[in-house]
């Protein structure tokens, strides 16, 4: 089988590790590994002569870029106005409780699932809303949460 991945060498060396190019440099590297993590920051830091800082603050910046790995499963929560007005917040609650997720935490310790914030997902009148990979469950409670979560434990 033909090996694809590329290493960060590489993807400098593609975009001849010019600063102008740090944004593709970053998207480029998330790509093949699936986030950017602190090494990896740190060496294209090394490699493009660019202050840490100064990288820290273009992935801080843009939601797209991620510090951590990604879970199994992408559980998003619809913070939009009419899952927030129809209590998201206990929503959240209830997923972080049933994940034993630490306050800051978005991927659980086994890499299943990673919880983000959205905006609203385009379902309003189903609020509140969570989207599971590409499946939406609607008009949910606290008490619902437990049932849908643990379908994707397997
Ligand atoms: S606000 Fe949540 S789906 Fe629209």
């Amino acid at each position: 089988m033909e090996q694809d991945f590329i290493s960060v060498d590489e993807i400098l060396q593609e975009y001849e590790g010019k600063k102008g190019n740090l944004i593709p440099i970053l998207q480029a590297v998330q790509r093949q590994k699936g986030y950017l993590s602190k090494s990896d920051i740190r060496y294209i830091s090394e490699k493009m002569h660019i202050p840490i800082a100064e990288i820290y603050g273009v992935v801080t910046f843009y939601a797209m870029f991620r510090l951590e790995p990604q879970g199994e499963h992408i559980i998003k929560i619809c913070k939009g106005t009419a899952c927030h007005v129809a209590d998201a917040d206990s929503i959240k609650e209830a997923v972080v409780d049933y994940l034993k997720l630490e306050e800051g935490e978005q991927t659980t310790a086994d890499g299943k699932f990673t919880v983000m914030e959205v905006a609203c997902l385009g379902c309003c009148s189903l609020s509140p809303v969570i989207m599971i990979d590409q499946q939406t469950f609607g008009k949910l409670t606290p008490n619902s949460i437990p049932g849908i979560l643990s379908r994707f434990k397997k």
